[in-house]
């Protein structure tokens, strides 16, 4: 468990070198926001120095400013699938399901993640959990159109508690909507069957479960980076 602001920076490089070390030449990527993403880029960067002709679709505004400036080509969409998406979590299970959407961008996330063939997960030993939900809220995009009437709707199916990220000054995502989170007492029980009931909420745009999604995940446990997942894929580059 990293517990420092520093500790927590040196896990995420040890992560990111990693994920780094193991982009091939021409690859077609997915880059995720956040924290970690962002490690990941520190390391990559200076490996743009090889010819490796790399492009990406990005997951936000802040991710795509961050790979343009480093000379990886953009692309704008995912219709041919891409190699490798490449993000972090706010927590992941045993299972490799995660929680997404701290940075509120698990919408693009979500879609570009589901059009890679490999979705690795970034992260440091704090993000591990038993049960989803136990440590972190589950965020939802939420049309600002009626807002309220959309958390009390939540609300009713969950039994949870809901929050719009950034109170009286709403959070607003790149896709120009609301963030609420949404706490659980108990964690996520049943993380399918909530999804679902979630997705059937004509206000709710999207949420931050991500499961089955994930691969593989590389994750500093404090002494070494450990990986879970397609190990083979990951030893032998795609
Ligand atoms: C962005 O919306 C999120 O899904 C992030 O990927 C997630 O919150 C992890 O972020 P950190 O790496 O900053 O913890």
């Amino acid at each position: 468990m990293t517990s420092t602001a520093a500790d927590f920076q040196a896990a995420i490089s040890r992560v990111g070198s990693f994920a780094a070390g193991l982009i091939r030449p021409g690859m077609r990527l997915g880059l995720g926001t956040g924290r970690t993403a962002s490690a990941f880029l520190d390391a990559l960067e200076p490996r743009l120095a090889e010819d490796l002709r790399l492009s990406a679709v990005c997951t936000s505004k802040r991710t795509e400013e961050r790979a343009r400036a480093m000379g990886i080509v953009i692309l704008d969409s995912t219709e041919e699938p891409l190699d490798l998406d490449i993000d972090g979590a706010d927590e992941i299970d045993p299972q490799l399901n995660l929680i997404k959407g701290a940075g509120g961008a698990m919408v693009r996330e979500k879609m570009v993640a589901e059009r890679s063939r490999r979705f690795w997960v970034v992260a440091d030993s704090q993000k591990l959990v038993d049960r989803l939900g136990e440590r972190r809220p589950l965020p939802l995009e939420v049309l600002p159109f009626d807002w309220r009437g959309t958390s009390a709707t939540v609300r009713a199916i969950s039994g949870g508690e809901l929050s719009l990220r950034g109170g009286d000054d709403p959070f607003v995502t790149d896709n120009g909507n609301y963030i609420c989170d949404l706490s659980l007492p108990a964690g996520i029980v049943h993380p399918t069957r909530l999804a679902r009931q979630l997705e059937e909420i004509p206000g709710v745009l999207g949420h931050g479960l991500f499961l089955g999604t994930a691969t593989a995940a590389i994750v500093w446990n404090g002494q070494e980076v450990a990986v879970k997942g397609d190990l083979d894929a990951l030893r032998e580059g795609i």
